[in-house]
């Protein structure tokens, strides 16, 4: 896409809230704000190696990056044109990467269990692909880490990849994108009641790898429509987003356009999830944009907005009550699931089930992944996902390379929400209608790298 075919916007501006070295500001001309876009003659690169992040002076890590940043390099992709990403692998292991919501081949798709190739360390590969939905989506590792907290989504390979629209449709005037990030897991206990999830816990929790104390505040205007993206990035981390004295207007989730567009005071947001949010600046002053609990905030998760002319401490409230539901957003109601024409149902029952050592484990239906038999589905088929949560945590689901369509949650049919990953509560059932428009393995798993990393995947298979 040339610059001219889109149309100038000229007060718009486009901010990656980091620190200081990680500010990033230009003018929109739906252009890369910090990777130039692919073209056949230059791919855009992307180079694996160990860089040190300053989540605040004094407070370094040690992690596997992106071009030496956390996050990556914000990728702008134009819709429907071919991308071409030129990966080198400057570690000691063998990586690949994941376009997480982008329709792509199996081969590219940077998934080892669909066949996707791995580079070797030192080794470089050429992605190419052709992104056909515009929105926010992400790419990351795909290796596993086990109980090495220092691999995988628990270290920094992890940046935007946002499909430029055709069409700009210019609702806003600044576009703020914040990933969320944890670090510094460890994990105090493995209790073997199925009740219990093993959760790992962590010291910090950054927007963009940079604590709110050390960041440059997000700097806004009375007037001003600023849409946020936001990314959960964290490992294993469910976190749940406030403004104090402002509203967001949900209008996308994991990238797509919701039905309804809704406001609400609190955004949460499971592993991998992303949601697309309008905020109407209009109360000035300087306020937190964080979590909702006090822990995630002594952590270090959240940016200062700061209005125009405005001063003094920034405040920061705890919301009254969660409103967050994504039935909030589909419109009307989706008729009974028994009223589709499908092609096959599938059930899938999830369960923690350790292993005789003791060994975290997660099964589908009473099996591994190693054990689990692909789910056969045939090209143009429609499918019903029947899941079950039998574990007292919730999960975010993930299906590779397709988007799926929510229609009931626990006894609640719900308007039609289009998700690459859905948070499954505990103890909770979720249906979700499948196109299999996509041909070539694809990968269903839960997101939390724990999890996944222990079962909890079953491969879906075209016949
Ligand atoms: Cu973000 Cu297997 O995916
Ligand atoms: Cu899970």
């Amino acid at each position: 896409m040339a610059v001219n075919d889109i149309p100038p916007v000229t007060r718009r501006h486009v901010l990656l809230a980091g620190g200081a070295a990680g500010l990033l500001l230009r003018p929109s001309t739906g252009r890369g704000a910090s990777a130039p876009p692919a073209s056949a003659a230059r791919p855009v690169l992307l180079h694996i190696a160990p860089a040190t992040v300053e989540l605040a002076p004094g407070i370094t890590r040690r992690v596997l990056a992106y071009n030496g940043q956390v996050p990556g390099p914000v990728l702008r992709l134009p819709e429907g044109q071919t991308a071409r990403i030129r990966v080198t692998n400057g570690s000691d292991a063998p990586e690949l990467v994941h376009w997480h919501g982008v329709d792509v081949g199996s081969i590219p798709d940077g998934a080892a269990e669909e066949g996707s190739a791995t580079i070797a360390p030192g080794g470089t590969l050429d992605y190419s692909f052709v992104p056909t939905h515009a929105g926010t989506r992400w790419y990351h590792t795909h290796t596993m880490a086990m109980m090495d907290f220092s691999r995988a989504l628990y270290g920094g390979q992890f940046g935007f990849l946002i499909v430029e629209p055709r069409r700009d449709p210019g609702r806003h005037d600044r576009e703020v994108l914040l990933a969320v990030h944890h670090w510094d897991a460890s994990l105090p206990d493995v209790p073997k009641s199925p009740e219990y999830c093993a959760m790992p816990r962590y010291r910090y929790a950054t927007f963009n790898g940079r604590l709110m104390q050390a960041a440059e505040p997000v700097r806004v205007r009375q007037g001003e429509r600023v849409l946020f993206r936001f990314l959960n990035a964290s490992a294993t981390e469910t976190v749940s987003l406030t403004l104090p004295g402002h509203v967001f207007t949900v209008v996308a989730l994991d990238g797509n356009p919701v039905a309804s567009p809704a406001p609400v005071s609190v955004i949460t947001l499971g592993v991998a999830e992303r949601v697309d949010a309008i905020v109407h600046m209009n109360r000035p002053g300087r306020w937190v944009l964080g979590p909702t609990d006090r822990a995630s905030l002594a952590a270090g998760l959240g940016r200062v907005i700061e209005y125009a002319g405005s001063s003094g401490s920034p405040v920061w409230t705890a919301p009254p009550a969660s409103d967050w539901d994504y039935a909030l957003f589909g419109g009307a109601a989706a008729p009974p699931v028994e009223d589709l024409r499908l092609d096959g149902v599938f059930p899938m029952l999830f369960e923690r089930r350790l292993a005789p050592d003791g060994m975290e484990g997660w099964t589908i239906n009473g099996r591994p992944f190693a054990e689990l038999p692909p789910l056969h589905v045939r090209a143009g088929g429609r499918y019903l996902f029947r899941w079950t949560n039998l574990s007292g945590c919730a999960h975010p689901l993930h299906l590779h390379r397709h988007n799926f369509t929510v229609l009931r949650r626990g006894m609640r049919r719900i308007g039609p929400i289009e998700k690459d990953t859905v948070q499954i509560g505990r103890f909770d059932t979720i249906d979700a209608l499948f196109t299999a428009d996509n041909p070539g393995d694809t990968l269903f798993h839960c997101h939390h790298q724990m999890h996944m990393d222990y079962g909890f995947m079953q491969m879906i298979r075209y016949v």
